[in-house]
């Protein structure tokens, strides 16, 4: 396993191997596991999470577990808000579902709160939420996260869907950008 890499101009050191991802992921589909809901759907927000949807989703065994996919994708207004968000990808009718999100990693919750937004102007009968990282010192939101992978610090991460400018999303552990 390399201790450090580099991404452009920066060096990351490891952070979270593989071993621990996996080790993180399935204790949360265990828990995940416990829902009482039929045939819930799990949406999983790209791109970040393509990999961590793919390996928790071959560990939850809830009947009828649906998956689909959304981007959220943020241009700006004409409004004087400057910014509008949409989720792309969105198919089919969700009305009623118990959705499941699931996130690479919560931040400020920004993201979370806009995508929370819109599926309930969907009318989806329940949301639970479930991300593998999360940086509680940087949260400013009061939604409830209801599974987290583990919480870290607001150090910068990349690899295992979470990127550096587009790059590293591919790299099998997390690595924390270097002071
Ligand atoms: P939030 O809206 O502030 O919660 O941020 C959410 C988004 O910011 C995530 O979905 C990521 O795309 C990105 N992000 C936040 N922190 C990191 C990080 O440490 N590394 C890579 N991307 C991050
Ligand atoms: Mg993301």
């Amino acid at each position: 396993m390399m201790k450090s890499i580099k991404l452009k101009d920066k060096v990351f050191e490891i952070f979270i191997p593989e071993t621990e991802i996996s080790a993180i992921i399935h204790s949360m589909a265990k828990d995940i596991n416990e829902i009482r809901v039929k045939n819930p759907l799990f949406i999983a927000v790209l791109n970040g999470s393509f990999l961590f949807a793919s390996d928790i989703m071959r560990k939850i065994t809830i009947p009828n577990s649906e998956i689909s996919f959304i981007k959220l994708s943020s241009y700006s207004g004409t409004s004087s808000t400057g910014e509008v968000n949409e989720l792309i990808g969105f198919g089919e009718d969700i009305t009623g579902r118990n959705i499941v999100i699931l996130e690479d990693i919560i931040d400020t919750g920004i993201t979370l709160e806009k995508i929370i937004e819109l599926l309930k102007e969907k009318n989806v009968a329940n949301i639970k939420i479930a991300t593998l990282l999360f940086k509680p010192k940087a949260y400013t939101k009061d939604i409830n996260i209801d599974f987290i992978g583990k919480s870290i610090e607001n150090d910068f991460v990349v690899g295992y869907g979470l990127d550096y400018d587009e790059i590293g999303r591919n790299l099998p552990h997390i690595y924390k950008l270097k002071e």
